[in-house]
């Protein structure tokens, strides 16, 4: 049987499939099936109030999942989905507490990923066709953009009837922008591919800096970390691991992780950079932050919350 099929049957079955996204890869589970979203839960250790992103693969399934969907809202999902960009609205009564984490709202995205959307479509024809989803990583740890970064994350941790898709190097490589969709203007929780400047633009309104109560698990100020340290903008020293752009020369005795030649390949080598670290157990990674706004302001999030600030 074809795999992707294979994965369907899976989910229908009540077992988690890891899929690949282009952002990062998903550990998923069918979000109607309330057994099965325990155990991503179980698998990444998460604490159990956080709130799981609901993959579609069409927009005609959106007012299954949501209500009172605002105008920039559609606009936004109509012009970037499939795509890096997860919505937050208010919840329908399919979307229960065990995947909101109990929160009135929940979280959609459609991905643009081949080997996703068809097990999206796969697993409509014979279930829900929604998959709940988190990063297919340890909680606080760095998200998976290969099929090798997902077995070795987790691999020991899923039985034997659940299974890993192979989709190759996650595209974006960090995970999607989120936007709170509750309000009368849409309000920036995460920052990634899909621009400040981009939902501004198709949406005619300006983001909302009102502080919004929703709780963002990347919001935590230690995340997305390796085992290294990570530290921003020194010097660094012999033994260190060093992420920079192409055009920073590598000192000696360093070890260059990666060399991305622009801040697209930045996002998309950094993750793996963090994992080739830990793989040759550095105790310290270096990092020189990309500059300017958009996609480098989303890779130096990422960079703080696995600093923890230093
Ligand atoms: O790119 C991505 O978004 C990847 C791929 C697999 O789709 N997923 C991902 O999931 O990064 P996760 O769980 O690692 O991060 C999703 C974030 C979490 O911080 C969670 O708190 C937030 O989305 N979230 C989900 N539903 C929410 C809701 N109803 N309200 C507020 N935040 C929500
Ligand atoms: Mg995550």
């Amino acid at each position: 049987m074809d795999k992707v099929k294979e994965a369907a049957q899976k989910l229908k079955n009540g077992f988690l499939v890891a899929f690949p996204t282009e952002t990062v890869y998903g550990l998923g589970a069918d979000a109607t099936n309330q057994e099965s979203v325990a155990r991503i839960f179980e698998v990444k250790n998460r604490p159990i109030n956080h709130p799981l992103i609901v993959h579609l693969s069409s927009i005609n399934q959106l007012p299954d999942w949501a209500l009172e969907i605002p105008k920039y809202a559609n606009e936004l999902a109509t012009e970037f989905w499939p795509g890096p960009m997860t919505l937050i609205l208010k919840r329908n009564i399919i979307a229960k507490d065990f995947v909101t984490g109990g929160q009135e709202t929940v979280g959609i995205r459609i991905p643009n990923h081949k080997i996703a959307l068809s097990l999206l479509e796969e697993f409509r024809k014979i279930g829900s066709g929604a998959i709940a989803a988190p990063s297919a990583n340890k909680f606080g740890k760095v998200s998976p953009t290969s099929f090798e970064h997902v077995k070795s994350e987790i691999g020991k941790d899923l039985s034997h009837d659940d299974l890993i898709l192979d989709g190759g190097i996650s595209l974006v490589g960090i995970e999607s922008t989120i936007i709170d969709c509750t309000g009368s203007s849409p309000k920036a929780l995460r920052p990634g591919a899909i621009t400040d400047k981009m939902i501004e633009d198709v949406t005619g309104m300006q983001l909302s800096k009102q502080v919004s109560n929703i709780r963002v698990s990347g919001s935590f100020s230690s995340h997305y970390a390796p085992n290294a340290k990570v530290v921003l903008d020194i010097e660094p020293q012999q033994g260190d691991g060093f992420i920079a752009l192409a055009e920073f020369e590598t000192p000696v005795g360093v070890t260059r992780l990666i060399s991305p030649k622009t801040v697209e390949e930045f996002a998309q080598e950094l993750y793996s950079a963090f994992h080739i670290a830990d793989q040759m157990k550095l105790q310290r990674i270096v990092v020189i932050p990309p500059h300017g706004d958009d996609l480098a302001f989303a890779i130096r999030d990422r960079l703080l919350k696995a600093s923890n600030g230093k």
